[in-house]
């Protein structure tokens, strides 16, 4: 994997005295300070405001060098720059304002880079309507995901060598220090784990296969509090899991069912996460078309979410839960061995499954890791992440993840864990009318229906087969996982959704009551 690392660190000094590259403020839009008052650094925005090119709206950003203007007009200040950076017209919705923070936290990643700054001191506003843990670290996540590059595969040019943030600091503005060093802390584990499912996502299918999978998660397992197990192709033929060895078929990659278990104690509920880990789809026999093909190494994304969501709550801790994650991980080619249109194998559990089309491929590995999780470590609840549909990007475009499931209370819960992170979700109806379309003649039921109407839906309510009663929450990020809405601190490539709105959902998880049974 690329070492991106930053060191991000709490800096206890007067700002004026830091020398190095970039030195930034937030400014309110109408709000004509930037810092404490007195300092010297509210007499330079002034100058700027004066100039009328700077209001402080949201993602503007202004760099000014105050050494270049002789040592009088520097106002004192050392650094070599320094960058305002607009929040816009101050919000009162909460969310607005983390999301605010973050993008903000985005910006200057990007003039950063921009700027070639090796070291860059951010002071924080004194005041933002948000507690200092909250600002501390929305502003080192926004800054240390905007600040994402994978160059694994280039070589470097001789004649400009990539330069990158080395030391990111924080100054606590006026906060409490203690609040912004826990949430530089938390900021910091989070964009490290999106980032670490980025970089698995940005792999080619050739750099990251089922057997990296398993790797990866053994060496969690290693170096963590977490039990690592890895049931590989053996192991799954003797549990029958038709679904994941069907898909597999055509592969020459070995399968594998990776499981990552975080447990605190016997007494706590345990949560269940399974991400869809297909390294690449081909759509096997039922071949998709050439172009773009080579997107379909991001099909993976689901997968790499839950893994990186347990990396998170370790270093984090969820005291109140247990979780379990599942992988279920494959290729889907279409070697001499695949599985054909109208092929019927049988799941995990024994339910029998027509194959309609061999694309459909994500449910039929999802089922038999669903069946199988459920039945092992009876959660209280599920979330499965996947990059399941192409219709739900006709549905949502790339703005929203689809969310679908059998519980009111627990698609309350993760909407609200994706709006306060920023990965916004929109829930889609389940109900037998939609179940119907998937009737199989021959088997139990089939893998897709015979029109593409309510595809979402149809490949929703085929996982809910294998759910049952247990609360569930079905996560389709076939239009979020990349090309997810342009903002400053998401990249273009892999967005690494899912990774924060999972840990935090965790975070804040609260008991299901049983009487709020749906479907
Ligand atoms: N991995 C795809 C879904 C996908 C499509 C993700 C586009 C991201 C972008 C999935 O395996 C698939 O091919 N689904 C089919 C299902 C259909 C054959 C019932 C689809 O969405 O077309
Ligand atoms: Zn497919
Ligand atoms: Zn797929």
């Amino acid at each position: 994997m690329p070492d991106q690392t930053v060191t991000i660190e709490f800096f206890d000094q007067e700002p004026s005295t830091f020398a190095g590259d970039l030195l930034v403020f937030l400014v309110e839009e109408g709000i004509p300070q930037a810092a404490e008052s007195g300092m010297g650094i509210n007499r330079l925005l002034a100058k700027v405001q004066e100039t009328g090119d700077f209001k402080g709206e949201k993602d503007q950003a202004f760099v000014l060098y105050p050494g270049l203007a002789g040592v009088d007009a520097s106002q004192g200040v050392s650094a070599k720059r320094v960058l305002f950076v607009g929040l816009g017209k101050p919000d009162e919705a909460i969310n607005n304002r983390r999301e605010r923070l973050r993008l903000a936290g985005g910006t200057i990643a990007k003039q950063a880079g921009a700027v070639k700054a090796k070291e860059v001191l951010l002071v924080l506003p004194k005041e933002y309507l948000l507690d200092a843990v909250e600002i501390g670290q929305c502003l080192s996540e926004g800054f240390l995901l905007g600040n994402y590059r994978f160059d694994l595969y280039k070589q470097p040019k001789e004649d400009d060598p990539p330069v990158r943030v080395e030391r990111f600091l924080l100054h606590d503005g006026g906060l409490a220090a203690s609040a912004v060093r826990k949430g530089l802390e938390l900021g910091r584990i989070l964009a490290e784990a999106t980032c670490a499912a980025r970089d698995m996502a940005n792999q080619p299918g050739n750099g990251w296969t089922p057997a990296d999978f398993a790797e990866y998660a053994k060496k969690l397992g290693k170096k963590s509090r977490l039990k690592c197990t890895i049931l590989d192709k053996g192991d799954l033929q003797k549990l029958r899991m038709g679904g994941i060895l069907g898909v597999n078929q055509g592969s020459a990659q070995p399968p594998f069912l990776v499981i990552l278990e975080y447990k605190t104690n016997k007494k706590n509920p345990t949560i269940l996460l399974v991400g869809k880990g297909l390294t690449f789809d081909s759509g096997g026999i039922s071949a998709k078309p050439p172009a773009g093909m080579e997107d379909m190494k991001y099909d993976m994304c689901g997968g790499a979410a839950v893994l990186a969501a347990m990396q998170a709550i370790v270093e984090i801790g969820v005291p109140e839960v247990n979780v379990v994650a599942l992988v279920p991980a494959t290729e889907n080619l279409s070697g001499a061995a695949a599985l054909k249109p109208g092929d019927i194998i049988r799941h995990y559990g024994g339910k029998s499954s027509e194959i309609i089309n061999t694309d459909a491929e994500g449910r039929l590995i999802l089922a038999d890791a669903l069946a199988y999780g459920i039945e092992t470590y009876k959660p209280q609840a599920v979330i499965d992440v996947a990059t399941l549909t192409g219709a739900v990007i006709i549905g949502l475009g790339h703005h929203y993840t689809g969310l679908l499931g059998n519980n009111d209370q627990w698609a309350e819960q993760l909407t609200e864990a994706g709006a306060r992170v920023g990965e916004p979700l929109w829930r889609l109806p389940l109900g037998p009318e939609y179940r119907k379309q998937i009737d199989s003649r021959i088997a139990d039921i089939k893998n897709a229906g015979s029109d593409r109407s309510g595809g979402t839906i149809t490949a929703a309510c085929y996982l809910h087969e294998f759910v049952g009663e247990t609360p569930w929450v079905h996560l389709d990020i076939a239009g979020t996982a990349w090309d997810f809405t342009e903002k400053s601190y998401i990249p273009k490539g892999p967005s690494g959704i899912g990774v924060r709105t999972l840990v935090d959902c965790l975070r804040q998880w609260r008991p299901i009551q049983s009487a709020d049974k749906n479907h």
